[in-house]
């Protein structure tokens, strides 16, 4: 059985989850989904980064020791996975004392290399992005470029560097070799781009501040927080119980298959991360893939416009299955996408309520009027517009998946339910019941019972509750949310409905939605 191993970011808990961590963790878990359709054993990693100054100064602001606001804030995540329904397999938190260890073990390993140095450090640093940026990035004022409201500090202390210039020849190979290595090609122009510029080394440690882990060979410094953080993806690979070690931690799942990450945090996992494997001589993952920012009414969501969207209130308000429907069909990851609650709710109710909801509702409603209930027996193979289309569809729309192409694989299969209700009314089956044509009528609603079947398998990934109230009426005792999969190889492919199938009456598959108020100011 091959395998399939993704992560999400581990996502700060300075603050409750944001749209964007739901919007990475969203498309992380339709691909996990699809790869388990395809027969693969898949792990979908997520979890939490807890330690540095951001978090402890958020701690200390909610007067909190900084451990107990970060049990808190894990908890809101896990919380808000379980609601949009998310399939996680391992939970990273930084804060895991088994994480100690490994960091532990991978500082050793590449002090031992000779990559580590102790060098004073000048320089300004944003403690929101908890990076040092270059004096000539800075907005007026020195605030940072990525939080306008966040001024920079001034530091000046000793700390450990790595040697990341070291690495710059093997980066640059590693680029043009693996030309998929950075995924989609802006992103990789731009990482190209920087490391051409030169390479500078990095600090890893950090002075006066004591939520982290103490560097091993000077206790007197912390480990700097994404050294940590980005070392939580191979913890998280460690099996439930087992005793921490580097070897454990990449024997099963590493090299994981994808990173998926926004673009914000290139740089440390298209630049810094790969350098840090290479002086530990670990491997290296097989691709980053980094989608764009989410825009609310096409403007940046911040708290000072007030224009913040919360994931909570929105998935309580229109359910899990329309927002990850919306974010993932209308907005191509690696593109930056907006939300605007109308085209929202217009874009679900046409899409599920109408297209996917309708299709399926008025062809039941003929087959309990004409079939007996039942799937209808017909001559095979049959030759038309939806069987032509669906005969292709899933292999396509299986590469769309695989190019994490989600808004393709979505459109592609949609398009099959949307082609089917225009065959439906030219094929008028209630006026071929009525000439007595009934194998012609028997014909066109298979046809269109399998037009729904395939589109509600293909979009399963995506829609999972929606899907399964398909499947379920279309007489299947399956629940995508908790069967094992339905194979791909019968299930992806035009013409799996069991003719003789007793389906069920039909029920809405998809509430239509309207527009509730949910923007907070
Ligand atoms: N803790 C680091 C990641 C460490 S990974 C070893 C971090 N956390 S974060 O919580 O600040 O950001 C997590 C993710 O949310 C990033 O991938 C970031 O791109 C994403 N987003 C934050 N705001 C976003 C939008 N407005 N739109 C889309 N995604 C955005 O960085």
């Amino acid at each position: 059985m091959a395998r399939f191993s993704l992560t999400t970011p581990l996502y700060y808990v300075n603050a409750r989850p944001h749209l964007g961590s739901a919007y990475t963790t969203m498309a992380a878990d339709a691909l996990a989904r699809f790869a388990r359709l395809r027969g693969d054993q898949v792990l979908l990693v997520t979890g939490t980064d807890e330690h540095g100054q951001k978090i402890q100064r958020t701690a200390q602001e909610r007067g909190l020791a900084p451990q107990v606001h970060c049990d808190q804030m894990a908890a809101e995540f896990q919380a808000l996975w379980e609601k949009l329904n998310i399939r996680w397999h391992r939970f990273s938190r930084t804060t895991d004392p088994r994480h100690g260890v490994i960091v532990q073990e991978f500082f050793q390993r590449v002090w031992a290399r000779g990559d580590i140095y102790l060098h004073q450090q000048q320089g300004w640093y944003c403690v929101a992005c908890e990076e040092f940026k270059d004096e000539r990035e800075l907005l007026p004022g020195r605030f940072c470029p990525l939080h306008p409201q966040v001024q920079v500090e001034w530091r000046d202390e000793p700390n450990y560097f790595f040697r990341l210039s070291r690495y710059q020849a093997q980066l640059e190979a590693l680029y043009q070799q693996q030309p998929d290595f950075i995924q989609p090609e802006p992103r990789r122009n731009e990482v190209v781009k920087f490391v051409a510029q030169g390479l500078a080394d990095f600090s890893i440690s950090r002075l006066h501040l004591d939520w982290g882990f103490p560097v091993p060979v000077d206790p007197s410094h912390v480990i700097y927080v994404w050294f940590d953080a980005l070392l939580g993806y191979l913890t998280a690979l460690l099996e439930p119980g087992e005793p921490p070690s580097l070897a454990a931690a990449v024997r099963t799942w590493w090299p994981v298959d994808v990173h998926l990450i926004g673009k914000d945090i290139l740089r440390f996992h298209a630049v810094y991360w790969p350098a840090m494997l290479l002086s530990a001589e670990l491997p290296l993952p097989k691709r980053i893939f980094a989608h764009g920012f989410l825009t609310k009414d096409g403007q940046k969501m911040s708290k000072s416009l007030g224009n913040i969207l919360d994931p909570f209130d929105l998935v309580a308000t229109y359910g899990s299955d329309a927002l990850r429907y919306y974010f993932l069909k209308e907005i191509e990851l690696g593109k930056d996408g907006d939300f605007n609650e109308e085209r929202f709710v217009q874009t679900v109710n046409a899409d599920l309520a109408n297209d996917l909801g309708n299709l399926l509702n008025r062809t039941l409603k003929l087959v309990h009027k004409y079939c007996d209930g039942r799937v209808p027996t017909i001559p095979v193979p049959q030759e038309n517009p939806l069987a032509e289309y669906g005969r292709h569809l899933g292999e396509q729309v299986a590469q769309a998946y695989e190019r994490l192409a989600l808004h393709q694989a979505c459109s592609l299969a949609l398009g099959l339910a949307q082609r089917a209700n225009k065959w439906m009314d030219e094929q008028a089956p209630w006026q071929l019941a009525k000439t007595g044509a009934q194998t012609q009528l028997a014909a066109v609603l298979y046809s269109l019972l399998e037009a729904a079947r395939l589109a509600a398998y293909l979009l399963s990934p995506v829609i999972p509750q929606t899907s399964t109230r398909m499947y379920q009426q279309l007489g299947y005792a399956v629940d995508f949310d908790h069967d094992p999969p339905l194979a791909y190889g019968e299930h992806g492919q035009w013409g799996a409905l069991p003719p003789g199938q007793a389906v069920a009456p039909p029920e809405p598959v998809f509430t239509r939605l309207g527009t509730a108020k949910i923007i907070k100011f």
